[in-house]
């Protein structure tokens, strides 16, 4: 692509493997007409540092007092450089370049923002991040894994999601609960892409979304999380491909019905609804054995479950 100079190692992995070729051609039809498709790597990679805000509760500002749970501090890895983390984005509703999304979203906030909790629950909520935030916070650091065949390492600030739906009490005949991100093209151009169907959308089995590994997060290296990285409240589910964690999500419906989810109904054949880490399944166009570290570029073995077998693997009997 004219506007990567230099192929890192993981770049090996383009960003088209997600979708078909026809998709993808659109999408830089799209890049082009926004005029970015010239635009150098070098300076989206490193401009958007500055745009962080230094106002309390705002993308990029620090949490304070917030402790590392000690049960998930060594996860065998080292931690992925923030820098990367922050310049090589999934967040198709700005760009489908993973490299072009932090410039594109540098200006994105969701204010005001609330996260509703409905359907087949006891006392449906609408909760602010200050609501969040006194719930109480912790720092995990979890090992991620995107299906395009990189991972990443990195500390979460958030909390259990089952902390939040045990609050709206999750009703007996509930099976699933589907995840809805922002909806607001003028903010995010990928909206207007008509061939997705905007507000991306997930969706959990109850006993994935009340296991204690899935996170609501908040923050990503002590501070807010930034535009690009999902801000204000992302869930984060580590034993699953990363796609199966919605960034920017403002609605959780909880109900007795399996919902669609966003890369399913697209390409049904390619991912599935449960979506677990899983070395021994090939993506149907490229091999899921090994994973490329976005912070040396070396390959290693997928672990089944993303490592987390222990504590996910019951759930799945
Ligand atoms: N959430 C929304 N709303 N839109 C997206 O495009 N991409 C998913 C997931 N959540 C996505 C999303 C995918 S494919 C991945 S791999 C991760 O976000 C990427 O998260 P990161 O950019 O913080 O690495």
């Amino acid at each position: 692509m004219s506007f990567i100079k230099k192929k890192a190692d993981w770049d090996t992995i383009n960003e088209n493997h997600i979708t078909p070729e026809s998709v993808y051609l659109n999408r830089r039809r799209f890049l082009k007409a926004m005029g970015v498709g010239t635009i150098s790597a070098g300076l989206l990679a490193t401009g958007f540092h500055s745009q962080l805000y230094a106002d309390p509760g705002v993308p990029g500002t620090a949490f304070e007092g917030i402790k590392r749970n000690p049960l998930f501090d060594n996860v065998g890895r080292d931690m992925t450089r923030e820098d990367l983390v922050l310049g090589y984005n999934n967040f198709y509703e700005f760009s489908t370049h993973k490299r072009l999304v932090a410039g594109l979203a540098k200006d994105f906030k969701l204010d005001p923002y609330t996260l509703s909790i409905e359907g087949l629950v006891d006392k449906p909520i609408t909760l602010g991040i200050e609501d969040i935030e006194k719930m109480g916070l912790e720092e995990r650091v979890y090992r991620f894994r995107c299906v395009e065949a990189w991972a990443m390492t990195v500390p979460w600030i958030g909390l259990p999601l089952h902390k939040i739906l045990k609050k709206a009490g999750v009703k007996k005949q509930a099976k699933y609960i589907r995840m809805i991100s922002f909806h607001d093209p003028k903010q995010a151009p990928g909206q207007e892409d008509k061939q997705y169907k905007w507000p991306y959308y997930e969706a959990l089995s109850i006993p994935e979304a009340m296991n204690d590994l899935c996170f609501v997060a908040l923050g990503l290296y002590g501070k807010r999380l930034a535009p690009q990285s999902g801000t204000p409240l992302r869930i984060v589910v580590p034993w699953k491909y990363g796609y199966k964690g919605p960034k920017s999500v403002v609605k959780i419906i909880v109900t007795d019905k399996k919902p669609n989810t966003f890369w399913h109904d697209l390409y049904p054949k390619e991912y599935s609804f449960v979506s677990n880490v899983d070395p021994t399944v090939p993506h149907p166009r490229w091999s899921q054995a090994t994973e490329r570290l976005l912070n040396t570029g070396d390959r290693v073995p997928t672990l089944a479950y993303n490592g987390y077998g222990a504590q996910v693997a019951d759930i799945y009997k």
